[in-house]
């Protein structure tokens, strides 16, 4: 009785070792890997291009100098110029909004009820009920958009490649 069980016991496993790597051959396998790389070379200053990701779009926008100077002496009146109560990376907590000054990346979608902004020469603005954000993304006072828009995670991988990433919460 015992020897059928050590036998018993062994076939099993003999069986289990055999049939591993044809049932782990059925298996779909799913990359992990849900980054998008953007290149930056071809976005001239005061352009921006829109990238689709995940089933949402974004911009990526490179700033003028003009721009960046602008945004840093910023006295225009916005909701919550210091993006308090805005969806963003901790990285994202400066003037810019950015990992640097001169490239912005944001989610195209207007925080009021999700319309695509546009970007003009200073502003992104919602065509639907006209809301205006600044070119850091920052939505001003008096706007229905109730906070700026949302700045997804990233990362330089070199001077004109990012990578967009989701970050665990
Ligand atoms: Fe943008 Fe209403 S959806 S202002």
């Amino acid at each position: 009785m015992l020897l059928t069980r050590i036998v018993q016991g062994f076939t099993i496993t003999g069986l289990g070792f055999l049939t591993y790597p044809f049932i782990k051959a059925w298996i779909p396998k799913f990359s992990r890997d849900l980054s998008l790389k953007v290149d930056l070379a071809d976005i001239a200053p005061g352009h921006s291009k829109r990238v689709h990701w995940l089933g949402r779009n974004l911009y990526v926008y490179r700033r003028t100098p003009a721009i960046i100077n602008r945004l840093a002496s910023s006295s225009e009146e916005l909701k919550d110029p210091a993006s308090e109560n805005s969806r963003q990376p901790a990285f994202a907590n400066n003037a810019f909004r950015s990992l640097k000054p001169d490239i912005f990346v944001t989610y195209t979608n207007c925080t009021h009820l999700g319309c695509e902004v546009l970007p003009t020469d200073f502003t992104f603005k919602c065509p639907c009920h006209q809301s205006d954000y600044d070119l850091a993304g920052r939505v001003f006072e008096g706007a229905a958009a109730p906070t700026n828009l949302e700045i997804p995670s990233y990362r330089y991988l070199s001077s004109n490649i990012i990578r967009l990433e989701l970050v665990e919460s």
